[in-house]
């Protein structure tokens, strides 16, 4: 359908998919197909622009197109950015419409240099990082895409986009690129269960996430370990204890979820309850999505062996 929208979101090779980014970025992306004409991208050549090691980073990139699969991502929806020489291609051609100024003031750009300044001993910072959101607009652009799915942290990158895309349009004297707009979605927002006052995240340490693809009996003694109440707590649902409830949510399990927050408001919710409603609910989401995973790591179809 020509008069479909299209939507491009990307995400970089950085291994394990966790319950943040299935949640909080994934999913989305698989429901998004239904709606518009979807292309999501593995952006290996964006991870290259922090200390990575080569053999991972190829490891990782088709370990997540296999994830990404397997959780119902179409294969004809995705790419891999280095297998498309045509971003870099165009990188170069916008990388002369974009402004330098403007990317050394980006907040991401001052945010990891900072962090590579205190982490690595010879304070290098490669061009890369600076360029990083001129090749992101190249993904976005070269699709003509309408809608690109943010979070407030990628805001800052799309406003670029279209300064970039405009910059081109004036030179050239017709609307040639689209500008491309946010697409806002509520998506659920997990949490540590080690520490609910954070977001769940990788950087954090193995006890910080909960891989979508851990084995059920991991899944079920993390849940078991989550931090409820703190105690601090008075009379608002503590941290802990309503990321058990929006695990459960999103995992689908409304029945669970009215249940036991009916029990919550009754003053009678047993934590043992809640948190056996969450693992159930979570193992029996993930399911399919191990076993397609299987499925497809036993075909050895041409993608294999690279
Ligand atoms: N910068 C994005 C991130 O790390 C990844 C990305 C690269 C991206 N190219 C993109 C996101 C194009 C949306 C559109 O989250």
């Amino acid at each position: 359908m020509s008069d479909q929208k299209t939507v491009l979101s990307a995400i970089q090779p950085t291994g394990d998919m966790h319950l943040g980014n299935y949640f909080g970025a994934i999913a989305n992306w698989v429901r998004l197909q239904d709606q518009y004409r979807c292309i999501y991208g593995v952006v290996d050549y964006h991870a290259m622009t922090m200390p990575y090691d080569v053999a991972k980073l190829r490891n990782n990139t088709w370990e997540l197109i296999t994830n990404l699969m397997a959780v119902g991502v179409y294969a004809e929806n995705l790419f891999v950015q280095s297998l498309v020489p045509e971003h870099t291609e165009l990188c170069w051609i916008l990388n002369c419409f974009s402004s330098y100024g403007q990317l050394t003031r980006m907040t991401q750009f001052k945010d990891k240099s900072n962090q590579l300044g205190e982490t690595s001993k010879d304070d290098f910072i490669s061009v890369g990082l600076l360029d990083y959101p001129v090749l992101q607009t190249a993904d976005i652009l070269i699709y003509r895409a309408d809608y690109v799915p943010v979070g407030k942290d990628q805001e800052q990158h799309l406003e670029l986009s279209r300064d970039i895309a405009q910059r081109f349009n004036n030179q050239v004297g017709k609307p040639y690129f689209v500008l491309p707009e946010a697409l806002y979605t509520e998506t659920p927002k997990i949490r540590s269960t080690a520490d609910p006052s954070k977001k769940m995240s990788k950087s954090a340490g193995e006890k910080h996430y909960i891989s979508v693809f851990a084995e059920e009996t991991a899944i079920r003694r993390q849940i078991k370990s989550a931090v409820t109440d703190t105690g601090a707590e008075t009379g608002v649902m503590s941290d802990g204890v309503a990321n058990l409830f929006e695990m459960i949510k999103a995992a689908g399990d409304m029945t669970a979820f009215t249940s036991l927050l009916d029990d919550y408001q009754a003053g009678s919710l047993k934590y043992a309850e809640l948190k056996e409603a969450a693992a159930n609910a979570l193992v029996n989401l993930i399911r399919p999505f191990k076993e397609r995973k299987m499925e497809l790591n036993q075909d050895k179809g041409p993608l294999k062996n690279k």
